[in-house]
């Protein structure tokens, strides 16, 4: 979960790939998707794996569409249950993110791992609205697309479908599923565990931001807090926000010739609203922190040696001018690096609602808004502020979506951040589940609305350098060490929860 703006991506991006209007927020999001595709496709698939298509009802709840079903793609990998195997199976369900699947998703990371152990049955199920899972493509239909109605797509498909070896035989499931997820995906599992406990009796929630909350402040105060461990130094944040404060006098000051010479010197003239412009410069830290400083680079350095290592704006002594004629060299050079230019900063250029599903999401329902901290210490500039996100949302969801139950336009489109709390018990959660194994990574903004800091029934194990959920899929091997060290609490878990003697004898 992926931005400043990385409404967590928190995570991740599909849909936003193919969006016929750009902006910095998706950009986001399109950076975070660069980041995943090398390590998906660094993992060859080694196992045969099952696509298909679901029939899925399009709406779970209530009278409107009735009847009415859509295909829901699939993934699954049997090969490592044995063909003649009889007796309760170990079986792994993979919600999906927030973009599109790939069948690779069941053929590594650490449910892949624990399934070459324990001879488990991997699963995936395309997230609603994202990739080719669409119940409709009219943005009008955008009301059918809520976590209720993902979460029960999940349930029925587990309850539904006849899960087969490759040669034709029926696999037992019946000792229930383990869901497994990361960021947005991983929020889902453990909320699949707390709404399904009979079908689901475990969860692996990575980096899951399961306290949905509309002002995200504490992403700001986490790379604050970041930098000084993954390349930079204080000095290095102490200068970045001195940057910070110089362009918000600037452009709070109201004197247009000194803000579009700003603008101009960064070479992005064409950034019209001053809050998409400063959201932008301000936040080149940001994925350093969530995806630890080797992910995101400048020429031949990190983005966190470029701006940090022995330059002027880690410089006590420096001017904030020179500080900030720093940064507009390396914003100059990281845009022209990653081709993003003002139609890709703009975000008031979408006024017709684009096919972006996530922002649907955190616009109806998370938030997780990437605002600047409170006071006078921030990374963020202070005009990136819960205000902007609002009058985002409202552009990009101008009235257009129709509410099919009472045939009503959706008015005043804003975050649920209280009633998915309410429904789903926040970072509560802890005392009403068990067996979730909450996995965090201290530098990862995420961890913050995460189950991190508390002590309870449920297993809860954190990376101390590590990024946001990556490692749990990823091939390098610092994230191996990481791997084995969540297996443990997994294979007490499951040897528990299925003994060996009922599980098939091969
Ligand atoms: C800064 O750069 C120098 C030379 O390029 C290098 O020796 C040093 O280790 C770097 N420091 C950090 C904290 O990366
Ligand atoms: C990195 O690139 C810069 C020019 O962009 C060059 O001066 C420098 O020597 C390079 N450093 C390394 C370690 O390749
Ligand atoms: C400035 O941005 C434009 C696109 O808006 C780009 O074509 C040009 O190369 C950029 N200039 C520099 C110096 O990066
Ligand atoms: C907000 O969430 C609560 C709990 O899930 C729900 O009952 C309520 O209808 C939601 N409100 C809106 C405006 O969607
Ligand atoms: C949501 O949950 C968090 C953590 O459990 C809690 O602190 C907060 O008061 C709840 N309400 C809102 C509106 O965030
Ligand atoms: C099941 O098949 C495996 C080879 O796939 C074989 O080693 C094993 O003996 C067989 N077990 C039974 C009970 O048939």
């Amino acid at each position: 979960m992926q931005i400043i703006n990385l409404a967590v991506g928190l995570l991740a991006a599909g849909t936003a790939l193919a969006s016929p209007t750009s902006d910095y927020l998706r950009s986001l999001k399109i950076r975070e998707k660069k980041f995943d595709a090398p390590r998906a496709s660094s993992l060859m698939p080694t196992d045969k794996v099952t696509t298909g298509f679901f029939d899925q009802k399009v709406n779970h709840f209530g009278k409107a569409l009735a009847g009415k079903t859509f295909k829901q793609q699939y993934a699954i990998n049997a090969a490592n249950v044995k063909s003649n195997s009889t007796g309760t199976q170990v079986c792994f369900f993979l919600p999906g993110q927030e973009g599109p699947m790939a069948p690779t998703d069941v053929t590594r990371g650490l449910p892949h791992d624990l399934a070459v152990k324990h001879n488990a049955l991997v699963v995936t199920l395309e997230h609603r609205f994202y990739g080719e899972s669409n119940p409709s493509l009219d943005p009008k239909d955008y009301w059918l697309l809520t976590l209720e109605q993902g979460m029960e797509d999940f349930n029925v498909f587990v309850n539904t479908f006849k899960f087969k070896t490759d040669d034709g035989k029926p696999i037992d499931c019946s000792a229930g599923w383990a869901a497994f997820g990361g960021s947005y995906s991983g929020a889902v599992a453990a909320w699949l565990r707390l709404k399904y406990p009979k079908t689901f009796w475990s969860a692996h929630a990575g980096s899951a931001p399961v306290w949905a909350k509309e002002n995200f402040f504490e992403y700001d105060e986490v790379v604050e807090a970041a930098i000084p461990k993954i390349g930079g130094s204080q000095d290095c944040v102490d200068g970045l926000i001195q940057t910070t404060s110089l362009i918000d006098s600037i452009l709070k000051s109201g004197n247009k010739q000194k803000i579009t010479a700003l603008k101009a010197k960064m070479n992005l003239t064409g950034v019209i609203d001053n809050r998409d412009f400063a959201a932008y410069v301000t936040s080149l830290p940001a994925l350093s922190a969530q995806y630890g400083p080797e992910y995101d680079t400048l020429g031949n350095q990190t983005v966190m040696h470029a701006i940090c290592n022995g330059t002027v704006i880690s410089d006590k002594k420096a001017k904030p001018q020179a500080k900030l004629d720093k940064l507009t060299q390396l914003v100059i050079a990281y845009s022209a690096q990653n081709g993003y230019d003002a139609s890709y900063i703009n975000t008031h250029t979408s006024a017709v609602i684009p096919r972006d599903s996530w922002w649907w999401q955190t616009c109806t329902e998370f938030g997780f808004f990437q605002t600047a901290r409170p006071g006078p210490r921030s990374l963020y500039s202070t005009i990136v502020d819960d205000e902007y996100f609002r009058w985002f949302c409202k552009t990009n969801f101008p009235g257009t979506v129709i509410d099919g139950n009472t045939g009503l336009p959706v008015e005043h489109v804003k975050p649920n951040a209280s009633g998915i709390n309410k429904s789903y018990l926040g970072l509560s959660i802890t005392r009403a589940v068990s067996n979730v194994l909450f996995a965090d990574g201290l530098y990862d903004p995420w961890h913050a609305l995460s189950v991190y800091y508390q002590k309870s029934t449920v297993a809860n194990v954190i990376a101390n350098h590590l990024g946001h959920h990556c490692d749990e899929w990823s091939s390098r091997a610092a994230a191996a060490d990481w791997r084995n060290q969540l297996a443990k609490t997994w294979d007490e878990w499951i040897t528990k929860r299925i003994p060996k003697k009922t599980r098939p004898h091969y």
